[in-house]
């Protein structure tokens, strides 16, 4: 259309004084409207970036407020103990032991990330038992499962070779996508956790498959990106910031394995985890 307009103009000077009058206003109308929507454009997205860091902020304070309400309340109750039974007094530090350790970990999850996004996250590999590290990451997610009344399934071979990688970090992935399963998977559920040897023997394959509200491609892009968290009616009351799936993809990337999701709207969701038995070829790891 802008060409149009400027074809006209250049034929000015042989055609007709008022068909170019006519072009030069068409072409400035363009120029108009289209600067106009630009501006509304860039105002929607001004809009809509500050809602995103508005709800992001919402969500952090929550996130942040919960676990310190707690270690204030309970601490002020721990202040004049007269009265209190020691169960009680032993109830009241275990809360505050785990809001802080709550807080810990999410100003780790914090800091993890923002390493990560500076290129400065390293991981410290060694020989590591992958049954022993998913036994570890068992014992934490069972209470939580029971409180639930979630069936896990846990189908580990028995041919499992010794992997190269960070059991700490290991550790984490697996405890932020089983988390992510139990979390979100309506009560009486079934999740399935499966390890198996791949066939060329090269890599180790963990998966974890729920039966909870499932994501759209759209909805799975949000949820690997720093933050993002998707909003359904099921799991708005569900507590997190929108960090363990992105440090765990990043986390699995570091290893040079591969971690990916496959997921449908009302179905399910399946994490699948493909790690090398070698450890990582490029040089991600700590010195020393
Ligand atoms: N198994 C799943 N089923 C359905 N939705 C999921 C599942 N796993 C993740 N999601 C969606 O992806 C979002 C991002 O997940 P992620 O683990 O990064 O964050 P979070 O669990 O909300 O918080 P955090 O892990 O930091 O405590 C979740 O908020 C949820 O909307
Ligand atoms: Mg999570």
């Amino acid at each position: 259309m802008f060409h149009f307009a400027g074809g006209l103009r250049t034929r000015r000077k042989n055609g007709s004084p008022m068909l170019s009058e006519y072009a030069e206003n068409l072409g400035t109308a363009f120029m108009q409207r289209k600067t106009a929507i630009a501006l509304r454009a860039a105002k929607v997205e001004a809009e809509l970036a500050s809602k995103t860091k508005s709800e992001f902020i919402a969500n952090m304070s929550h996130e942040l407020r919960t676990p310190l309400n707690a270690i204030i309340g309970f601490s002020e109750i721990l202040m004049n103990p007269e009265g209190l039974k020691h169960e009680q007094i032993r109830q009241y530090s275990s809360h505050i032991q785990e809001a802080a350790t709550h807080l810990l970990d999410l100003i780790n999850s914090i800091l993890d990330v923002s390493k990560v996004q500076a290129g400065k996250l390293v991981i410290d590999p060694s020989e590591t038992d992958v049954p022993e590290i998913i036994d570890s990451c068992q014992k934490i997610i069972m209470p939580k499962a029971r409180e639930k009344d979630l069936v896990m399934e846990w189908n580990i071979s028995p041919d499992l070779p010794i992997i190269v990688a960070d059991p700490m970090r290991l550790k984490q992935i697996l405890i932020n996508i089983l988390s992510n399963a139990v979390k979100f998977t309506p009560t009486g559920s079934r999740i399935q956790v499966r390890a198996w040897p791949s066939e060329d023997g090269m890599h180790v394959c963990l998966s974890v498959t729920d039966t909870g509200p499932g994501m759209t491609p759209e909805e799975i892009d949000i949820a690997m990106s720093p933050f993002g968290q998707v909003r359904s009616t099921l799991n708005k009351t569900h507590e997190g910031t929108g960090l363990g799936l992105p440090l765990s993809n990043a986390l699995v990337r570091l290893h040079d394995g591969h971690l990916r999701i496959e997921s449908r709207k009302g179905a399910g969701t399946r994490v699948l985890i493909e790690l090398p038995v070698d450890g990582p070829r490029t040089a991600h790891a700590a010195p020393g």
